[in-house]
């Protein structure tokens, strides 16, 4: 990922969850914030990063990344109490997402095609994202694209690390839910099933080993299990290459 210097804080979008941020950089870009001090803590972003960049090896549009480093001076003049403390606990390192302006919120109103719509829902079968649905779309229309965002829940597995050992067989066996996803109809679940050879040789285990390694080693948070970065990524590459082989329990369409 490209690293950025956050140069002013602009607002709160106030929509989202996590109090995620617009923010201007050094390099004269506007970002999305997704910061480190929110309540959710370091796993959603490494989440964001290593789906978002999974999405775009397999041809699902997503906002480009960057790593964003907040400097003290960026809380000093904000006036809302609630921001300046989300930002005092967010110096260093936070992810953005480039800011799209004008996009709007899926509705249903205008479709994507099958092809794009199958990808997006065989990714959040894969990466076990069920942050896609009617109530919360997470998707964006800009201009002719429609771009995926928000993948803070999936790979829900790691938020067990703490106290149990990461388990490659147990992501692999989580089954997924198409049925309340978005895109289920769009999409058509056969047609999902019968993508999969395609999608999946797309992420050899190069790729995937490419994507954990684009998460600054900071957000890898160690454990008892894990005692260093490299034992983090392990885990990741790991868990994802396991379900990515055994598709049977997950793949919306698959025969059970
Ligand atoms: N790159 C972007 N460009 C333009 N708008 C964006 C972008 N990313 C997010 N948004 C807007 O901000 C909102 C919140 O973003 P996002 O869903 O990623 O945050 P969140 O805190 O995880 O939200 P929630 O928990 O409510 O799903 C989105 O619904 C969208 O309207
Ligand atoms: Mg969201």
């Amino acid at each position: 990922m490209e690293k950025v210097r956050a140069t002013r804080y602009v607002l709160p979008l106030r929509e989202g969850g996590s109090m995620p941020g617009l923010v201007e950089a050094d390099d004269d870009g506007m970002y999305v914030v997704k910061f480190r001090g929110a309540g959710q803590g370091l796993k959603v972003l490494v989440a964001e990063v290593v789906v978002g960049l999974l999405g775009r090896t397999i041809g699902v549009d997503v906002p480009d990344l960057v790593e964003i480093e907040l400097p003290p001076a960026i809380a000093r003049y904000e006036a809302d109490e609630e921001v300046q403390d989300l930002l005092d606990a967010s110096l260093g390192s936070n992810l953005g997402l480039d800011f799209l302006p004008g996009a709007f919120g899926y509705d249903g109103s205008r479709v994507p095609d099958a092809a794009t719509a199958q990808a997006i829902v065989w990714l959040d079968a894969f990466t076990a994202n069920v942050d896609r649905t009617w109530h919360n779309p997470n998707l964006l229309w800009w201009h002719d694209r429609l771009v995926a965002i928000d993948h803070g829940a999936a790979l829900y597995f790691h938020h067990s690390w703490p106290s149990r050992a990461p388990s490659p067989e147990r992501f692999a066996a989580q089954r997924f839910d198409a049925s309340t996803h978005v895109l289920a109809d769009v999409a058509g679940t056969t047609a999902v099933a019968a993508r999969h050879e395609e999608l999946a040789a797309l992420l050899t285990p190069e790729v995937i080993r490419g994507v954990v390694e684009a998460a600054p080693e900071e957000w890898l948070e160690t454990t008892a299990d894990l005692p260093d970065a490299d034992a983090v990524r392990e885990a990741y590459v790991a868990c994802l290459g396991a379900r990515l082989a055994a598709p049977a329990a997950w793949l919306p369409g698959a025969d059970r």
